[in-house]
């Protein structure tokens, strides 16, 4: 947080916090995630003392994963939508912090029955360091699905290298995905979870995971008002990207190079594989898509 540009706390979610009238309590940074749920509940105590109900979401991967039960509702969804459109899923994408989204997506396909791979791209943690969270996410959400749902932890797909220096921290390949989902779809991504997730679902394709006529499913899980707080730093990016087209083209004045552009590729995308833009330009899409949000909601 500290790294981040002063816009960061002036926009995206902190911004909408305050206007939703929230009263932000700030724990120090980092990683403990039990000291945070401890200072969480002395808050709740407080809170209930004097007369309110609070509701605690803990952070700790040792409390149940609540918000995985949305994620399995989603699937059904998923999957019916993708029945009526007789549009067969090969595998989905998906961006996995806490693994709530992934391990729901998952319970949901176990329970249904489907095998369909699912690809959870890391976006706070490397793959090793996960390993035992995600053992103890598996246990608890197996509880909370009464039994009902064993997930195998082969099943469980973990790729890292999309992560780069850590959460919420900036990547070429995010900026780059980014602007892909912008310029050609006007799919707007946020930084942290569902850019760096589309980075990896471009890097997945490039290096030929998927047969060459593969439906793939992205889900956008959100987030992008997250994307003014990075303001700056795009900024910073879109001009690198303006002098890097300059140089590979010889023009002298990013003016004229920027003002004869059409708008499409971004640099480095001209080689972009025909399977991204079969998913970017998918007719099918909007109607598969879900509000992902709305169903965690419910
Ligand atoms: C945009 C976005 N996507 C996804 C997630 C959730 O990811 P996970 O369920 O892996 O924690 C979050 C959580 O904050 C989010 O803000």
């Amino acid at each position: 947080m500290r790294e981040m540009p002063p816009e960061y706390r002036q926009s995206g979610s902190p911004l909408l916090t305050r206007l939703h009238g929230a009263v932000v309590h700030h724990y120090p940074e980092g990683e403990d995630e039990h000291a945070a749920d401890g200072a969480l509940e002395a808050l709740a105590a407080r809170v209930g003392a004097a007369g309110s109900k609070p509701y605690i979401i803990h952070f700790g991967p040792e409390h149940p994963p609540f918000g995985a039960l949305g994620y399995v509702d989603a699937t059904a969804e998923l999957l019916r939508q993708g029945q009526d459109a007789d549009l067969k899923i090969d595998a989905i994408v998906l961006p996995s912090g806490s693994a709530s989204t992934h391990l729901g997506v998952l319970a949901g396909l176990a329970l249904l029955g489907a095998d369909i791979p699912v690809y959870g791209i890391c976006i706070r943690r490397d793959a090793k360091s996960r390993g035992e969270r995600i053992a103890l996410r598996l246990e608890k959400l197996h509880a909370l699905l009464d039994g009902m749902v064993t997930i195998n932890r082969s099943r469980v797909l973990l790729d890292d290298a999309y992560l780069g220096p850590g959460y919420g921290k900036t990547t070429p390949e995010m900026f780059e995905a980014v602007s892909a989902g912008a310029a050609l779809e006007t799919l707007l991504l946020d930084p942290i979870y569902s850019g760096k997730c589309f980075a990896g679902l471009m890097g997945l394709v490039r290096c030929g995971a998927f047969a060459a006529d593969a439906n793939l499913v992205f889900p956008h899980t959100g987030g992008a008002p997250a994307l003014f707080g990075y303001t700056s730093l795009f900024e910073h990016a879109l001009e690198q990207q303006t002098r890097s087209e300059i140089a590979a083209k010889g023009l002298r004045s990013a003016k004229t190079s920027r003002d004869k552009q059409p708008r499409g590729l971004p640099p480095g995308m001209a080689s972009y594989d025909s399977q991204v833009r079969r998913f970017l330009n998918a007719e099918k899409r909007t109607r598969i898509q879900l509000n992902i949000n709305r169903l965690c909601m419910r």
